[in-house]
């Protein structure tokens, strides 16, 4: 009878514990499941999504930039944004992040939270490095004191964020015109936690090619270097930059670049490449 009376209670247990192990993992794969970060609204519409969603590799990788020491660079050279890369604590600020050049493997900046009234509402947390957060604040603080009310949409993604961010572009939009408007894993200033999404009302707190009209989006264009920002994917410089206008998406660079990026009517990446290569 004892024994009897134990086997069923064995019984019973095992049960339980069966249906409670079931429903933890279900509740972990709805979880997973569920869209992980902020996804940009895109500016074209495209129908034809019958591509194959596989993500391209990396084409290259880039060491920790390959940096000459003070005393190698050619005297010519005054930029400040040259010297910018010879220093130890800017040098990092100027990896570069785009079609051909990847990040280093595994590179995964230390970001800090950012404090909820610089994000839009509701939405999910945002995490940048410390001094672009900084900057990112200052920007946004001068943009209030003059009556335009802009908020951050999207900032730090890791390569696994990246990961999803494209390959959800790539189910809606299709391989080829995801590649216009998102960046693969490794190849995303958003990694850098260095860039951000900035939004505003006059677009529905949306990221959109008509931001770049309003206000809002003017004050940042006119005003985006003092803080140390660039825009990296300006109107028409498609076939430079690889990427559509991106009025939104601002990469924090430092004073000394965001200036001379600004002086220079270039894009950012020949900046960039510029300096990479002026030693
Ligand atoms: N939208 C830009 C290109 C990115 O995904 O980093
Ligand atoms: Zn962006």
């Amino acid at each position: 009878m004892n024994n009897l009376f134990s086997k069923k209670l064995i019984t019973i247990l095992s049960i339980l514990i069966l249906f409670t192990f079931v429903k933890i993992s279900l509740r972990s794969q709805i979880l997973q499941s569920s869209d992980p970060i902020p996804i940009p609204t895109p500016s074209t519409i495209i129908t034809n999504t019958s591509s194959v969603a596989v993500l391209p590799k990396p084409t290259s990788t880039q060491t920790p930039i390959p940096l000459p020491t003070v005393s190698s660079i050619p005297k010519r050279v005054t930029s400040a944004c040259v010297y910018a890369l010879v220093n130890d604590e800017t040098k990092k600020l100027l990896l570069r992040a785009d079609k051909e050049m990847a990040l280093p493997d595994g590179y995964e900046p230390e970001v800090v939270k950012l404090p909820l009234e610089y994000i839009l509402q509701g939405w999910t947390e945002q995490y940048l490095i410390p001094e672009v957060a900084n900057a990112a604040m200052d920007l946004i603080d001068a943009a209030k004191k003059e009556g335009h009310d802009i908020v951050i949409r999207s900032s730090y993604r890791s390569y696994q964020e990246q990961e999803w961010t494209f390959a959800y572009w790539v189910k809606e939009l299709g391989l080829e015109q995801a590649k216009r408007e998102s960046a693969v894993p490794g190849h995303s200033e958003h990694q850098l936690g260095q860039a951000i999404d900035l939004t505003s009302e006059s677009v529905n707190w949306e990221l959109k090619e008509e931001f770049g009209s309003t206000p809002e989006g003017i004050w940042i264009d006119q005003n985006l270097h003092k803080f140390g920002f660039a825009l990296s994917y300006p109107r028409d410089k498609e076939e430079i930059t690889g990427y559509i206008y991106e009025p939104w998406h601002l990469r924090y660079v430092g004073r000394a670049c965001s200036k001379e990026w600004y002086e220079s009517g270039k894009t950012l990446i020949e900046v960039l490449k510029g300096i990479h290569l002026d030693y």
